[in-house]
């Protein structure tokens, strides 16, 4: 499916920044789409504080914002890599879209703060499967590593993601086919209550991408 709602204005960043940040690929532009597939289910929500975790480029949370109404919201992201925090930071200026963002790893500078308060929660995470030692690193290589099964760094993530979804709100999560999709939903329907639905899929290259959006049961 097509994107209809302009893509966020990345021409600030350039070679030399995505030696460092991740630059925006397939993943990230099914994840624009799923969440323009979504835009009724949003607008409903009405959302009061959303957050991108691993927010690279920037160029998702903006993309929500400008979808939603750049005032409407709280935008907040977090990474762990200090150069995508200034990007993020960068692509929010370039866009009119306030950005809060927090050098932090996952939610763990805002997780007391937020509880049970963040009704949009978006991360697109180090999915590929790698050797664990690959796994914890603070620059480029964090943007893809993501361990055994490249569910190292999703997993650690579940149960903070649990603690600040908000009674009403929306997780979307990006995955591919070795991520094992299936037993993950399993589990977060059996540990957090948390119920989900693929709301989009497309192969890229050797990658089975989807984009996964989980709520309370
Ligand atoms: C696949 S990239 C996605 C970037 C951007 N959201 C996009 O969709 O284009 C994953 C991002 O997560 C960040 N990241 C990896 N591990 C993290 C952690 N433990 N906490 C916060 N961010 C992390 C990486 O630095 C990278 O920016």
């Amino acid at each position: 499916m097509a994107s209809h709602h302009p893509t966020p204005d990345l021409s600030h960043l350039n070679y030399s920044h995505y030696r460092n940040v991740y630059e925006p690929a397939e993943d990230t532009f099914l994840f624009l789409d799923a969440l323009e597939a979504d835009l009724p289910l949003l607008k409903a929500l009405d959302p009061a504080v959303c957050l991108e975790i691993g927010s690279g480029s920037g160029c998702v949370i903006t993309f929500l914002a400008t979808l939603l109404g750049r005032h409407s919201s709280l935008y907040l992201s977090t990474d762990v890599n200090s150069l995508a925090a200034s990007a993020t930071l960068e692509t929010g200026f370039k866009n009119a879209v306030p950005i809060d963002t927090v050098l932090t790893d996952l939610t763990l500078a805002v997780r007391e703060r937020l509880h049970q308060s963040v009704d949009v929660i978006l991360f697109n995470p180090p999915y590929v499967v790698t050797p664990s030692e690959e796994v914890g690193s603070h620059s480029i290589e964090a943007a893809w590593a993501g361990g055994i099964d490249g569910r190292q760094v999703i997993d650690r993530a579940l149960p903070l993601i649990n603690e600040i979804l908000s009674p009403r709100g929306f997780f979307y999560l990006v995955v591919i086919r070795e991520n094992k999709p299936e037993e993950l939903m399993a589990h977060m329907a059996s540990t957090f209550t948390l119920k989900s639905e693929v709301v989009l899929s497309r192969k890229a290259g050797r990658e089975g991408l989807s984009i996964l959006r989980f709520q309370r049961k």
